[in-house]
């Protein structure tokens, strides 16, 4: 499959402005990566292009009914001066996992993974040198057949765009607040939880908008059955260290496979550590906090890395963990990771690929 490369000029485009420092998610690159899908000639048209507008029929399919998908990576610049990405193929599975079960088509993974290289690389002035900052970059597939009618789209559009970011929560790498929600479910068995679809994250908002009100970042949600067991929190999983434990709640459906939360795992029980990924109640997470046995508390995500939690509040009360302090745990989690991620330490799993 050719990509047809129709690229800017050197003086149209722009150079990364760093005046400010780097919000997220909020400049775009110069180019994308688009394709397009119908039922008579598979996906074809792809395309690197400047990045621009997209324009869809009114009665386009995501529009009226949501079927859509995205994953969010990021491609780091190393201390040699080298362009990682950081399990790049685990995205590409996913999509195609979240493809099937919106009933979308599935791309070729291979295919895609080459042309997202070829996009950073086009791209590569714009991935930010300074650590903890990264390119994130965002594939998504949307149904845009004009049909009102509720079944699967026959169309479809894929593209790729490109971010530099910065921290995702204003907090940095410090501890942040969450807001237990017993009032508001994310997901219920046998519905789309463990899949990357915007709706998940529509979903969210009201409660998302309730907990900043009341000064907690983000909120932690709770099994749609009984409300007690932990799920997971609005951009992150979440962990729990326990005196000799570290505990994870278990991919049960409703729960987003993080690939943070899979290498965690991995690198803690490479260290030694037990981890579990099991059912665990609010009860238990708030009488370790009571007593002193919850050591740490942290969420993984793509966007937030390793991310502190300090303080969790539920039925009016706030707990704090470890004095709401960055504990050990966590700190040498995030020193590992993003010491693989941005080339200062070996990369002992296998986990990094290189642009180009
Ligand atoms: C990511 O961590 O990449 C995510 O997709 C979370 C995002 C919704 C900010």
């Amino acid at each position: 499959m050719e990509i047809r490369l129709d690229l800017l000029p050197a003086e149209k485009r722009r150079k990364l402005d760093l005046e400010g420092g780097l919000p997220f998610g909020r400049i775009f690159t110069d180019h994308m990566f688009l394709m397009l899908y119908d039922e008579a000639k598979g996906w074809h048209s792809h395309q690197i292009k400047p990045y621009e507008p997209i324009c869809l029929d009114p009665a386009a399919a995501v529009f009226h009914y949501s079927q859509t998908i995205f994953e969010g990576l990021k491609a780091y610049y190393g201390v040699d001066g080298r362009i990682r990405l950081f399990r790049p193929e685990r995205n590409m599975a996913r999509m195609n996992y979240s493809a099937r079960r919106m009933c979308m088509p599935s791309i070729d993974e291979g295919f895609v993974l080459k042309a997202l290289k070829t996009l950073v690389d086009i791209e590569k002035d714009w991935v930010p040198r300074e650590k903890g900052s990264a390119l994130y970059i965002r594939p998504l597939m949307m149904g845009t057949e004009a049909f009102l009618g509720v079944k699967p789209s026959s169309e479809y559009i894929f593209f790729i765009i490109l971010s530099p970011v910065g921290a995702y929560y204003k907090e940095g790498f410090n501890p942040i607040k969450i807001y237990v929600t017993d009032k508001y479910v994310r997901a219920a068995p046998g519905g789309v939880g463990d899949v990357k679809t915007g709706g998940n994250y529509a979903a969210s908002l009201m409660a998302s908008e309730e907990a900043a009100r009341l000064g907690y970042t983000q909120v932690l949600w709770l099994d749609a059955v009984e409300r007690r067991y932990v799920e997971e929190v609005g951009t992150m999983n979440i962990f729990f260290y326990f005196e000799e434990e570290l505990v994870t709640p278990a991919l049960t459906g409703t729960i987003l496979p993080g690939i943070t939360r899979e290498s965690v795992i991995q690198m803690a029980r490479s260290w030694g550590l037990k981890v579990s990924e099991r059912r665990i109640t609010i009860d238990e997470v708030i009488e370790g906090a009571k007593t002193g046995r919850l050591k740490e508390c942290f969420g993984t995500g793509t966007a937030a890395v390793i991310s502190p939690v300090g303080c969790l509040a539920y039925k009016g009360k706030e707990y704090i963990i470890n004095e709401g302090k960055t504990g050990p745990l966590a700190k040498k989690l995030f020193e590992e990771l993003t010491g693989i991620q941005y080339g200062e330490k070996p990369d002992p799993y296998g986990w990094i690929q290189f642009v180009p």
